[in-house]
């Protein structure tokens, strides 16, 4: 009969698919006992997050293991979650990615106007800008960059504008950054932006601004935050639709739901006429394709009072309004 530890051993190796990593790595075999008579085995699996699906999938794997490979008649599993969930990862969060097939789009200018928008409706907002190589969201938000500050127990402190926090690479590529901040932890970004970052308790919405295009960040969001949804930028030429199918469809095949198509761009008006600078359609194409709606046409334009935020009373900001609307009444 296998002993404690090496049933341990084996269990560890199984994944935890609340995260994508081996129980080995997250700690994840809290108790395990075998009760010799039965021929049972006894475990309390802790998980990052305490969803059913991950607790079946758990306990199927469990069963497995336990069962079939070891020989024992049966396995009791409890769930707790794990401790070190002080993470915005354990809590309620609606996570909506910005992503695009392209970059100069104005993935990130959606974004961030939609953090306004979700604000003025009355929600707590924050952004992650995981365009970790080509961070942007600070300068569009007009905000000076210096490096982020750290509590005594080693976690980040978010910056916060207009009431909305966010978490850049661009803050940590601040000159005078500090040592700690270099190098080794660019790699590791993203985890930081989860795990370290002392969000407000309060946060009921997270924008994250993604790089363009299918890529390593794309698997890491996955697997930080399966339950993140999809909003498609582009604009309406079809060789931007043509890519932005591309990015829908990657984003499908990670099993995220796509709440719709932002159609960035879209016309200018002049004059009294409405003029389809980049052609037209392109949203509308995406659309179709994903088999998702146009939530919203943005047209070109620059705002009154401020480099790149659209106020509440503008028209482009009306629209964007209305785009938080949608996605509020959905998510
Ligand atoms: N609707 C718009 N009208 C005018 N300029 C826009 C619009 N949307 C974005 N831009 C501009 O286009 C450029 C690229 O936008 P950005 O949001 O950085 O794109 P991405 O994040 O997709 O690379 C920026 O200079 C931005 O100010
Ligand atoms: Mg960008």
């Amino acid at each position: 009969m296998y002993t404690k530890e090496e049933i341990k051993d084996h269990v560890e190796m199984l994944i935890d698919p609340s995260v994508n990593k081996s129980f080995k790595e997250t700690g994840g075999v809290k108790f395990l006992d075998i009760d010799e008579e039965k021929m049972i085995v006894n475990i309390i699996i802790g998980l990052d997050k305490l969803e059913d699906d991950y607790k079946r999938a758990v306990t199927r794997s469990l069963a497995k293991l336990i069962k079939l490979d070891l020989g024992f008649t049966g396995i009791k599993a409890d769930f707790e979650l794990n401790k070190k969930s002080d993470s915005i990862l354990a809590r309620e969060v609606r996570y909506i990615g910005i992503a695009s097939g392209k970059g100069g789009v104005g993935k990130s200018t959606v974004a961030a106007n939609l953090a306004y928008a979700l604000k003025t409706l009355g929600k707590k907002v924050g952004i992650i800008d995981a365009d970790i190589y080509g961070s942007s969201i600070p300068t569009i938000l007009d905000m000076e960059v210096t490096p982020p500050k750290g509590t005594g127990d080693e976690k980040i402190i978010p910056f916060v504008k207009d009431g909305i926090e966010l978490i850049s690479t661009e803050f940590f590529l601040a000159p005078d950054k500090p040592l700690m901040w270099r190098g080794p932890m660019l790699g590791k970004m993203l985890n930081h932006f989860f795990y370290d970052v002392v969000w407000n308790k309060d946060i009921e919405y997270i924008l994250v601004d993604l790089p363009p295009g299918t890529g390593d960040v794309a698997l890491d969001i996955q697997g930080l935050i399966p339950q993140c949804k999809m909003v498609i930028v582009t604009t309406p030429h079809v060789s931007a639709s043509h890519v932005a199918v591309k990015a829908g469809f990657a984003a499908e095949q990670l099993k995220h739901e796509i709440i719709g198509v932002v159609e960035n761009m879209s016309f200018l008006k002049h004059a009294g006429e409405t003029i389809y600078v980049f052609g037209n359609g392109g949203g509308k194409i995406v659309a179709d394709k994903l088999k998702t709606k146009v939530l919203s046409t943005i047209p070109i334009g620059q705002p009154k009072d401020h480099i790149s935020i659209f106020a509440p009373d503008e028209e482009i900001g009306i629209e964007y309004l209305g785009l938080a609307n949608k996605i509020i009444k959905e998510y």
